[in-house]
């Protein structure tokens, strides 16, 4: 009877385990032989107690030796199954090193980003803060505080989007001027870039562009500083050997001003067709900050001077990149900013 079943749970064991491929479910089957209360051994355990004593040792034995057949024959099986179950996963995530890549596409920086980057690279260097003013202005900051009241022919230099009465979108970073004299004591020294706005539409003019200003008002400020400074931004933007010219110009909010040109560093001053055969190239004005606009500012014009400059950013980035068209530099055309990648 005993050895029946014995031999039962082993021809079992050996018919069924073959059939199973997963080591879950191999889990499972091993559960009905070993399950500590439902096992069928378990079961053939709690059989002894009706045995005659004598017999109890013998039985003991031969239980415990099938124990050890069925742990020994399912932990074999379970191995088996487990490097089939490995080989398969190791199959199915197979790679294949010699496979080409998938490329990503990485982007460019935007030319202009990129000359506003370097701008402020340069003047931080010299010991520029950098100021973000407002896209929205009033009247007084974009102009009137700019020594431009209402009605001053120097309005008609730059066309300009109004929003109401009083607000317009700003003309010239030379706004942001204003609010940083009106908040700080001098010595000042600030750097502004930003968007400004003006209604004009051409090859060389867009509606809305990027302008870079540079504000410094301390004791003794003059023109010189301005051009030491002028000449150490010409060389490091565009290139050792370049010197700057000043012209006389005018701004209401300088005295004086000056329109601010660099020697051509395409033709080192010969001539050609970038500086139009002048050997000359103008970047930007600029000037000797106006009495009016330090007096608005609550700053006293008697103890303190100062210089200001005012450039366009897409007008660097044209001149140093070769781009002739402003309009290409607002297509959002990713191809574009792709060729100044570097
Ligand atoms: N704001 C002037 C412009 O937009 C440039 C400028 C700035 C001139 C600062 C002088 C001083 O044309």
């Amino acid at each position: 009877m005993m050895e029946e079943m014995i031999g039962g749970i082993r021809a079992e064991i050996e018919e069924k385990i073959g059939t199973i491929d997963s080591s879950a479910a191999l889990y499972e089957f091993r559960k009905t032989f070993l399950d500590n209360k439902d096992g069928k051994i378990s079961q053939l355990m709690k059989g002894m107690k009706d045995l005659p004593k004598e017999e109890k040792p013998a039985f003991g034995k031969i239980i415990n030796e099938l124990k050890t057949w069925v742990i020994e024959t399912f932990d074999a099986y379970d191995e088996k199954i487990k490097a089939l179950e490995l080989a398969k996963k190791n199959q199915d995530e197979a790679i294949d090193v010699t496979m080409p890549g998938v490329k990503s596409e990485v982007g460019a920086l935007h030319p202009d980003t990129m000359i506003i980057n370097e701008l402020i690279d340069i003047f931080a260097g010299m010991g520029f803060e950098i100021y973000e003013g407002k896209e929205i202005e009033n009247d007084y900051y974009n102009f009137t505080a700019l020594n431009t009241p209402k009605d001053h022919p120097a309005r008609d230099m730059q066309d300009t989007f109004y929003v109401s009465d009083e607000f317009l979108l700003r003309t010239q970073t030379s706004a942001g001027q204003i609010h940083v004299m009106e908040n700080a004591k001098p010595p000042i020294k600030i750097l502004s870039p930003g968007k400004v706005f003006r209604s004009d539409d051409d090859a060389t003019h867009s509606p809305m562009f990027s302008q870079m200003e540079g504000l410094v008002v301390d004791k003794n400020i003059s023109l010189c500083d301005l051009q030491g400074m002028l000449d150490i931004f010409s060389a490091r933007i565009f290139g050792e050997g370049v010197k700057t010219r000043l012209r006389p110009s005018y701004f209401p909010f300088t005295e004086p001003s000056v329109e601010v040109d660099v020697s051509c560093f395409a033709c080192g001053g010969k001539g050609c067709k970038l500086c139009k055969g002048t050997g000359w190239i103008e970047v930007l004005g600029a000037g000797v900050v106006n009495r009016h606009v330090l007096e608005n500012c609550g700053i006293d014009p008697d103890e303190y001077s100062g210089f200001a400059f005012g450039m366009g950013v897409e007008r660097i980035a044209m001149l140093k990149y070769g781009i002739n068209n402003i309009k290409a530099l607002f297509e959002s055309d990713t191809r574009f900013a792709d060729q100044f990648k570097n």
